[in-house]
């Protein structure tokens, strides 16, 4: 970095409670596929500064524990609007450079886009660089008025726009690069909305306009900056971050073969060359290994370990479970709290009863069993290696299959010995 750059920090506004989501959770918990919105954000932003500060405010205490050790708090006590908040950390952040200043609602925004603001704002010298877009349907948004000289005027928030305003389609994403110091004096300087009566952050943009320079970097992507006030938002904005998940793992080799209907967390794995077939779901930290067939009609939860060359097949569930390489289970299957071997087949209509309406318990099929279709599990209980299950059997509760063995039944019992 330049000598002049200085230190840059990054500071999430998360206080709000988002009332439009007619939800107790705090706006910024909301998840997008599986991961809170404020994670999507400070997942974007640790890689353009490690000094990361968030403001909470309502749901305080959930905030803190959602985002644990790698961010700095700061308590925002009244939610008197987004100037307030960046307000609360100004002793904080006195010492830096460049303020980066992005909203927990807009959770999509891209790394290399927060960069761009950063980088604009060191090439030019400008007080303040944010990010707009150009909407065909800018309602709710605040809107960009621009100079002649095609500077950032100031902007103007729907409530107080005018008729004329309200045409402008180019909108305030809500995400900045001060400089700091300026950014500190500006702020002082705000008054209260006489309309919302908040401390408007917006408002400061329009100072510095008026006594430097502010500049705009229009946004093209269009699910960036989209900004999740109300339930259809969110949906909107999962969607769109749906989408560039099964991009990316496209991107490094997974094989959808219908891209539309792949349901997949943020936080999953999946490996080179493995095929996800329609209707999928992949969620909650599961990984997936190389040259695995998942789908149709499959669910991986739980953290969910599936190794290279396996198949979990149409209409199986697996929750909290191990599959190793080249095991199968390819049909309305059932494995939960299971750790499954290395070329195991697990007969159509298997099922892992897990639970015995208190606690869950393990089932282990170990390498190169053949369990038969139909059979049922009841954990905790072991399945030997390369032991055999016939159909239909009834695998009871503490009564393991030795190495080897066949049993079949109901219960089942040794056979051919
Ligand atoms: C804001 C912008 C608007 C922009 C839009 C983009 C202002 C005044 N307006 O409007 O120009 O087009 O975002 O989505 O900034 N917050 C706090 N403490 C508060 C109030 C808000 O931390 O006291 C946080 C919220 O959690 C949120 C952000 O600030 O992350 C923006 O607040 P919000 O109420 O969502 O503003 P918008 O009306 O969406
Ligand atoms: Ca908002």
């Amino acid at each position: 970095m330049s000598r002049q750059t200085g230190r840059t920090a990054v500071l999430v506004l998360a206080a709000g409670r988002g009332t439009r989501l007619k939800s107790d959770l705090p706006k910024a918990l909301h998840p997008i596929c599986g991961r809170p919105m404020l994670g999507h954000l400070l997942e974007s932003a640790s890689r353009v500064s490690k000094d990361l500060h968030v403001v909470a405010g309502y749901g305080y205490d959930q905030v803190r524990r959602a985002v644990g050790g790698r961010v700095k708090l700061v308590r925002q006590q009244q939610l008197l609007g987004s100037g307030h908040a960046v307000l609360c950390a100004g002793k904080v952040l006195k010492n830096y450079k460049t303020v980066v200043v992005l909203y927990c609602d807009t959770p999509l925004l891209r790394a290399s886009t927060i960069e761009a603001l950063v980088e604009r704002r060191r090439s030019t010298g400008a007080d303040c660089v944010l990010l707009s877009a150009e909407l065909a349907r800018p309602t709710g948004y605040g809107r960009i008025l621009r100079s002649s000289d095609g500077s950032v005027r100031r902007i103007v928030e729907e409530n107080d726009a005018t008729e004329a305003e309200r045409r402008v389609r180019e909108i305030n994403v809500g995400s900045y690069a001060f400089d700091g110091p300026k950014l500190w004096s500006a702020l002082r300087r705000i008054e209260r909305n006489p309309l919302k009566k908040e401390y408007y952050l917006t408002d400061a943009v329009g100072i510095l306009a008026s006594e430097g320079r502010v500049e705009a970097v229009v946004s093209s992507d269009a699910g960036e900056v989209l900004g999740a006030n109300s339930r259809p938002e969110l949906m909107a904005l999962q969607a769109v971050c749906r989408r560039r998940l099964v991009e990316e793992h496209a991107e490094r080799g997974v094989i959808f073969r219908d891209p539309d209907s792949a349901v997949l967390d943020a936080d999953v794995r999946i490996g080179e060359g493995t095929v996800v077939h329609a209707f999928t779901v992949i969620e909650e930290g599961s990984v997936i290994g190389k040259g695995c067939s998942i789908g149709p009609f499959a669910r991986i939860r739980g953290a969910s370990r599936i190794a290279d060359g396996a198949t979990v097949g149409n209409f199986v569930e697996v929750v909290r479970s191990k599959v190793g390489g080249r095991s199968q289970a390819k049909h309305l299957s059932y494995l939960g709290d299971a750790v499954v071997g290395r070329d195991v087949n697990v007969g159509a209509g298997t099922i892992t009863a897990n639970y015995d309406g208190k606690s869950k318990h393990r089932t282990v099929i170990a390498d190169g069993a053949q369990v038969g279709s139909g059979t049922v599990l009841v954990a905790p209980v072991r399945v030997g290696r390369r032991s055999r299950t016939g159909a239909g059997a009834v695998v009871t509760r503490g009564r393991h299959v030795p190495d080897g063995a066949v049993v079949a039944g109901v219960p089942a019992r040794r056979l051919g010995r």
